[in-house]
């Protein structure tokens, strides 16, 4: 068998996937961000650059941000991947998600959702992050719509709110 057939090989991934297990059949090359997208059905992890340079795929490994499209899915097996999708609970607006709308933080709402996802993980680590703090976590998702003064106002405002 050629390498290319190796990879292609289906293999049984186990994740938790916004606190519920699953089990799905995935190739060993497929990333993280199609798996979403195309297995799981949570479009709201976008593609954009597909290349580790926009953000917009960003989700939570284990409660950390990370760029969905450098990693491979086989990578999560066993850990927690967290979407934007798994933040409102109750239905709630999440801390985030609510400031985001009231600050105009959001735009396009292409960039959003891994914007929120980055901001978040900040927030896990961080939870009264200075402006400064807030700009160095968002520092790989990029925005073309307009500066980040509301994005880090959003976030400064989430920050005020109790988890
Ligand atoms: S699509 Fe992943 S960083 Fe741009
Ligand atoms: S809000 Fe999406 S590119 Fe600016």
């Amino acid at each position: 068998m050629d390498e290319t057939m190796l990879r292609r090989r289906k293999r049984l991934l186990g994740l938790n996937v916004n606190g519920r297990w699953r089990e799905d059949a995935v190739t060993d090359d497929m990333l993280l961000v199609d798996y979403l997208r195309d297995i799981a059905g949570l479009t709201g992890v976008k593609t954009g650059c597909d290349g580790g340079e926009c953000g917009a795929c960003t989700v939570l490994i284990d409660g950390e941000a990370a760029p969905s499209c450098l990693v491979l899915a086989v990578r999560c097996e066993g850990r927690h991947v967290e979407t934007i999708e798994g933040l409102a609970a109750n239905g709630r607006l999440h801390r985030l998600q609510q400031t985001f709308h009231e600050r105009l933080g959001a735009q396009c709402g292409f960039c959003t959702p891994g914007m929120i996802m980055a901001a978040e993980g900040l927030l896990r680590r961080n939870p009264t992050p200075t402006d400064e703090e807030i700009r160095t976590a968002l520092s790989g998702n990029l925005c073309r719509c307009t500066g980040y003064a509301k994005i880090v106002e959003s976030v400064q405002a989430a920050a005020e709110i109790a988890p």
